[in-house]
């Protein structure tokens, strides 16, 4: 993790000095300042160069002056049009693009953001999360990485104290991140819970572990179904955050945990199987998240839900064909043991309600590969039984850039899962609209009126490729989001 640092103005310029300009080359108070100190060597080198000052254009003025190692100039638009997220993006493009171990950076005020620096920071900070652990020859420490940023802002104390919940939130995506990274042999159900009684629990959130043997005797049949052909047990976890102040009935949040998703008899195809190691990221995300809350002790009453299990084929797996007794009492004819996360949601949204009774239930899941047929990578599918929670969850996404998209549901697609030989099944009749049938599956699991969301994030929780914005593998995606919705629509 890069150390970022807020100081007073330097009384002089050295090192590398970033600096920022908008759209035609229109240079900021601090960048025309540095250029006078230059002798207008800014202005010139920028005549020079292909910069335009659009957002996301960096600019690179190599020894402008003896003390100075170089000078970075940050494109951000129009001046009128520059939000937080320009800022965050420009800093994490900053991060991926930039070569210097340490800079000093000077961004002013603007009309619409009052501390620009804390989300170029931001932005710089979760661009700089990578997943080394397992190389024993670690890859050779550039000299040239970033690792530590300084800020010239005018308050000190008023930017640290603003920049806090930031880096809270921050670990709590670093950490989704790293489990969703973790492989199936290292993170399974048990050492999943494990992991929240060791890094939540002293953070002063309540961790409860229910064993196989637990989840038996209060009859999650959906979900041990799932796990039952698999040699590691599954568990279910729940975390529970009170908050100072934080009264009355919880807001809860829910996560798919399939440490490993082969398909169990409904076997997957051998190409990118080996994904499936991320089919946990659900809840990862809201473990990220709480931990989250638990940092910034944010005044709210959150529960968090982990179904965590395997999905093997083996002789004690479950077939096509099984029938099984959820923990809601209703039975599930199961057509296709790879549609297995609606399994497992089943029992932890009827547990949830049951025994919480919560204002408001989120689950996150990566729950069908059809929402990336629909949406791609860019946007998660958003599935809400209450049109508010819907809108404000959409503009949660806006704010982040962990963009949503509502899909619908009606009664048409909810039929597609009924049968004669069971409450309902795990697949849709019409093979149509498979998102959409997996969200009706978990609607049946609910004790409504509970005002329900449900994210498949199947599409946003990796990716395959390094990007200016992201690199490659684990994104974290839901944990901003979700931070962004309870500061808004939670907190007291
Ligand atoms: N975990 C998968 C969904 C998935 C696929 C997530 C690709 C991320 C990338 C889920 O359990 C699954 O297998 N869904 C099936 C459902 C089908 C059998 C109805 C799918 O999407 O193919
Ligand atoms: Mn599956
Ligand atoms: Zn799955």
């Amino acid at each position: 993790m890069i150390s970022i640092v807020f100081q007073s103005f330097p009384s002089h310029f050295s090192g590398t000095l970033v600096v920022s300009a908008f759209e035609g080359r229109v240079l900021s108070v601090s960048a025309r300042k540095v250029d006078t100190h230059l002798h207008g060597a800014l202005t010139r080198a920028l005549g020079v160069q292909a910069f335009s000052g659009k957002a996301r254009e960096i600019c690179t003025i190599l020894a402008p002056a003896p003390d100075i190692d170089q000078v970075i100039v940050v494109g951000l638009g129009q001046e009128d049009a520059c939000i937080t997220r320009t800022l965050e993006e420009a800093g994490r493009q900053f991060f991926a693009q930039v070569r210097a171990k340490e800079a000093v950076v000077f961004l002013d005020p603007l009309p619409s953001i009052a501390q620009p620096a804390l989300a170029f920071a931001e932005g710089a900070l979760l661009r700089s999360w990578r997943f080394t652990k397992y190389r024993t020859t670690k890859p050779e420490e550039s000299p040239l990485r970033i690792t530590s940023l300084t800020f010239a802002v005018e308050d000190v104390v008023a930017a640290e104290r603003a920049f806090a919940p930031l880096l809270q939130r921050a670990q709590g995506v670093f950490a989704a991140q790293d489990l969703v990274s973790e492989p199936a042999n290292i993170l399974y159900p048990e050492s999943f819970a494990l992991r929240a009684q060791e890094e939540l629990a002293p953070l002063g959130v309540r961790v409860e572990i229910l064993d196989g043997a637990q989840l038996k005797k209060i009859g999650m049949g959906a979900l041990l179904g799932v796990a039952q052909g698999s040699t590691r047990e599954p568990r279910v976890v729940v975390l529970e955050w009170k908050g100072p102040g934080a009264q009355g009935a919880p807001i809860a949040f829910a996560g798919k945990g399939l440490t490993f998703d082969s398909g169990g008899i409904d076997l997957k195809p051998q190409k990118g199987m080996e994904e499936m190691i991320h089919d946990m990221a659900g809840a990862a995300v809201v473990f990220g998240f709480m931990k989250t809350l638990a940092l910034r002790k944010a005044p709210v009453h959150t529960v968090g839900i982990l179904g965590l299990a395997e999905n093997m084929p083996s002789g004690s797996a479950q077939r096509p064909g099984d029938i099984v007794k959820t923990l809601s009492g209703k039975t599930v004819h199961v057509l296709n043991t790879d549609a297995e996360g609606r399994l497992v949601l089943a029992d932890i949204l009827w547990y949830t309600c049951d025994r919480f009774n919560p204002r408001i239930l989120i689950d996150l899941a990566t729950l069908t590969g059809a929402i990336s047929v629909a949406l791609g990578s860019e946007f998660a599918g958003l599935f809400a039984n209450d049109d508010t929670l819907a809108d404000h969850l959409l503009s949660c996404g806006i704010a982040t850039g962990e963009k949503l998209w509502r899909l619908p549901m009606t009664k048409n697609f909810d039929k597609d899962i009924d049968t004669d030989v069971a409450d309902v099944k795990n697949l849709g009749t019409s093979g149509e609209g498979g998102s959409i049938t997996a969200a009706q599956f978990l609607k049946r699991f609910l004790k409504e009126p509970v005002s329900w969301a449900h994210l498949d994030i199947a599409g946003t929780s990796w990716t395959r490729k390094t990007t200016p914005l992201m690199e490659k593998g684990a994104t974290g995606f839901g944990v901003r989001l979700l931070d962004t919705f309870i500061q808004q629509h939670g907190e007291c």
